[in-house]
This record gives C-alpha cells, structure tokens and sequence, in this order.
C-alpha cells in the first residue's frame, strides 16, 4: 500500500498549496480554478457516435451508435487575455449516459482535454515541484535550477503556448491515458481534432476576450464541429503510461475518429451563462468503468480536482 500512502500524502500536499494559490488570486470574491482559469465560453453540444468505428472499441459509451447531449468548456491555462500565448483548455460533460461510474453523479462522462498533446511535467512528484515553486513566485527556478534543471518541462512550454485565433479551430489532446474497456487489453489517448467547414482567419474583435468573439462569429455563420479520436497504444515502452511528457507518436499508431460533436449557433455570451461556467466543475473520474483514468497522474487527480472544486463553490 505504499503506493497509496504516497498518494495520498501527494493529494494532502497538492490540495494545500492550491487552496492557497487559488484564494491568492480571487477577484470579486470568486476564486479561480488552479489551471485553466479564464472562462473562454460554455457551449452544449451534440456528440454523435459512429456506426462505422472498429468492433474493438465498441465499448462504454462507444458500444453504440447513438448522439449524447454534451456541455464544452473552452479556457485558457493561465491568461485573462486571450489575445496572448498561452495553453488552451476543452472540458466536455456528455450526459444521458448509462452505467455505473466510477466518481460523482451517474449519467455523466467526462473528458478534458489541453491544445498540446503533452503534459509539461513528466508525473505528479515533479507537478508538485512546481506548483511549489508558482506559490513561491520562482517558477523560473523551477525549471533552470542548477542542481534539478527541467529543461524538457521549459520546452514543452515554450511549444505549447501559442496565440490562437479561434479555439473551435484548435487541435486538444487527452495527454494522459484511459482503459478502453472493462479489461486491461487496451489503453488509449484521446484527441478532438476540429473538422468545421470554417475557419477563423483573422482575430475578432482583437482583446481580451477574442476567442469568445471568435466562437460568436463562427457560430453565427454556421454551426462548429470536431472528430473525437482515439489513439491506441501500440508499445507500453515508446508509449508509456506513467510519463505524461511524452507524445505517443501519431505515425506509429494514428488517431482514429469514433464521433463527431456538433456545436450549433446559441446564445453563451451572457452573464448568466459564464457565471454558470465559472462554478461548473469536471472531473476525469466523472466516468464509467471502461473508460477508467489510468497511471499515476490521473490517480492524484480524482481528489485534487473534487477538493478544487469544492473550495471554489463553497457558500
Ligand atoms: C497531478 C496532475 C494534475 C493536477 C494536480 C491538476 C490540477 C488541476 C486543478 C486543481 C484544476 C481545477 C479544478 C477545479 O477547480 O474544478 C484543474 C483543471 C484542469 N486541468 Fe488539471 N491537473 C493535473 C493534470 C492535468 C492533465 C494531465 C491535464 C490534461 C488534459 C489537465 C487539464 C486540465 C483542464 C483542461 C482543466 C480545466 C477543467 C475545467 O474546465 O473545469 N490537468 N487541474
């Protein structure tokens, strides 16, 4: 049990240092999420599962072609200001769903999801590291200190921080794997690769909130769409579950589409709408048994983000 001690001693540790980070940063008496704390815009959705995918991952929500009602969360990682480099998030809610689940309230399954395909830190010791070092204010430390440098962390940054024009036109990863199934066979990554007729092509309304500009417009001349895929791993060595700093290589074992989901014209962008967004919270563990988080990142995360989300929300 060892394993589970430290665990749990990571959780106790993570949830500390959050809690204070995140009451450091509260503004108007709401406190932000700890990642991906700029409300981009909620938006429902339609995630359309196809007839056609391959029999071996047929399973859990998959097992059938049918539609879910969806609820996205489009943010960014660190900025207020969408107009700058930054990370962005996708957090997907499908609801309607049958089945036990493994976490929180049935008939939901979760999905979260970053704009680079990995994480920026290998597992959840050198993610503690860091967020020591943000509550510090010596993030730069962080990562070029002499004696523990985490220059392959400062890399993954640098690349995954970019300016982006519209989020319905990004690329999101899972970066962390799942079980596709009830047994052990198969472990997967997901992917939401956007398919939309069109694309933002030049910055709407330019400023702190262009990306949610850039949705209204988008949506207002047509409706948005994404594939969903899912990425098998093929080699648990070149492929590995318990470092979240690697990007399973596309070419050995592509992304293979398994459901659309559809965004139509709505109306988000009203202070009832973010408001909602703001409290609503998610939860990979938020899901039924075949879809199972794995590896230690995940593990940590089921209570950090149960915790997270309850400090925000309470009365
Ligand atoms: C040990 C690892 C991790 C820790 C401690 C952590 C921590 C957190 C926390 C505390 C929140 C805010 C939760 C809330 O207030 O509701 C959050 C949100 C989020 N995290 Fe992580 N995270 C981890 C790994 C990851 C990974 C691997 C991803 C990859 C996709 C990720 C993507 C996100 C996203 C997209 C959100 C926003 C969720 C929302 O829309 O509410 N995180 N994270």
């Amino acid at each position: 049990m060892e394993n589970d001690t430290n665990i749990e001693q990571l959780v106790d540790e993570f949830s500390r240092r959050i809690e204070a980070i995140t009451l450091a940063e509260a503004e108007n008496n709401i406190i932000p999420r700890f990642n991906q704390l700029k409300t981009i815009a909620c938006v429902d959705a339609e995630f359309r599962v196809h007839d056609d995918i391959p029999d071996e991952f047929k399973q859990g929500i998959f097992a059938q072609p049918r539609s879910y009602p969806a609820k996205l969360r489009f943010a960014n990682a660190t900025q207020r200001d969408d107009s700058k480099k930054d990370l962005r998030g996708l957090s997907i809610r499908l609801s309607d769903v049958k089945g036990r689940v493994l976490w929180g309230e049935p008939g939901f399954q979760d999905f979260i999801l970053n704009s680079y395909p990995a994480l920026f830190v290998a597992t959840p010791k050198d993610f503690l590291a860091f967020t020591r070092a943000r509550q510090e204010d010596k993030k730069l430390w962080f990562f070029l200190n002499p004696l523990a440098p985490h220059l392959k962390s400062l890399w993954i940054v640098f690349k995954a921080s970019k300016k982006h024009l519209s989020p319905l036109d990004i690329r999101f990863w899972s970066t962390v794997p799942f079980r596709l199934g009830e047994s052990d066979e198969q472990v997967v990554k997901y992917s939401v690769i956007p398919c939309s007729g069109h694309r933002t092509e030049q910055a709407v309304e330019p400023g702190e909130n262009q990306l949610r500009a850039a949705i209204k417009a988008h949506l207002q001349q047509g409706p948005a769409s994404f594939h969903f895929a899912i990425q098998k791993q093929s080699d648990p060595f070149s492929m590995p579950i318990e470092d979240a700093s690697v990007v399973w290589d596309e070419d050995v074992s592509p992304f293979q589409t398994v459901a659309t989901i559809t965004i139509e014209n709505q109306d988000f962008d009203n202070p009832e709408s973010l408001a909602a967004c703001e409290r609503c919270s998610f939860n990979p563990w938020q899901s039924l048994a075949a879809h199972e988080p794995l590896g230690r990142m995940n593990r940590v995360r089921r209570e950090v983000y149960a915790r997270a989300a309850a400090l925000r929300n309470k009365e």
